[in-house]
């Protein structure tokens, strides 16, 4: 991740899974800090726009020495620009990525957005979704997690990753309960207590499609 605001990602890449995932060494995360690469006593990173025009750009200058510095570390990998005018982010790309042998340096943006020269160097740019973030972080942490939970080894269970929503189509996951069997006139139902493996199929199969 190249971003101004590297603190952003300890909660995240420290606890649960992807903590779990580097512990284990399934995967590297690490941080470039955007303001080594700043310009200057004050280490600048954005400027106003030429032509006029509210709010800051990041500067080349700064964006390009970070990304080759990335690159240095991992020469084969792919640069993701994080942009709401970029390719939606959905859960065929993150199985896709996650088959990938080569690194994802993820390039975490701030402020109006970032001076366009920048585009020479990226291979792909992606969205969250339609609405504007103020950064690039949250959705590099979005996309990283959708990713890595999908290596095998990561999640607990062989099967717990592919029987869930959407990864096997457009099915969503069908509904669970555990204990108690009676929450407060709340119940259970009936087929997941009876044993009958082909009924409890038959029930999750209709219930999902109907979710
Ligand atoms: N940066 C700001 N908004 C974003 C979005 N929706 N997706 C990716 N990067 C962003």
């Amino acid at each position: 991740m190249i971003t101004l605001f590297p603190d952003m990602f300890a909660g995240v890449f420290g606890s649960s899974m992807m903590w779990k995932a580097q512990k284990d060494e399934i995967v590297q995360l690490s941080t470039i800090d955007l303001r080594d690469f700043g310009l200057g006593p004050r280490r600048q990173v954005d400027d106003t726009p030429y032509g006029g025009g509210d709010g800051m750009l990041l500067m080349i200058e700064p964006l390009w020495k970070a990304v080759e510095a990335a690159k240095a570390n991992d020469p084969s990998a792919k640069v993701l620009l994080m942009t709401p005018r970029g390719q939606r982010w959905q859960q065929q790309l993150a199985q896709e990525y996650s088959e990938t042998d080569h690194g994802y340096i993820f390039i975490c943006g701030h402020y109006e957005g970032y001076d366009e020269r920048i585009l020479q160097l990226v291979d792909e740019q992606v969205s969250v979704g339609d609405y504007v973030l103020t950064g690039g972080e949250l959705p590099a942490m979005t996309i990283i997690d959708s990713i890595v939970r999908l290596i095998p080894g990561v999640l607990g269970g062989e099967n717990s990753a592919t029987e869930e929503s959407f990864a096997d189509g457009e099915t969503l996951e069908y509904p669970q309960y555990t204990r108690p069997q009676n929450y407060n006139g709340l119940e259970v139902p009936e087929v997941l207590l009876s044993g009958n493996h082909a009924e409890i199929a038959k029930w999750r199969k209709k219930n999902s499609l109907k979710k």
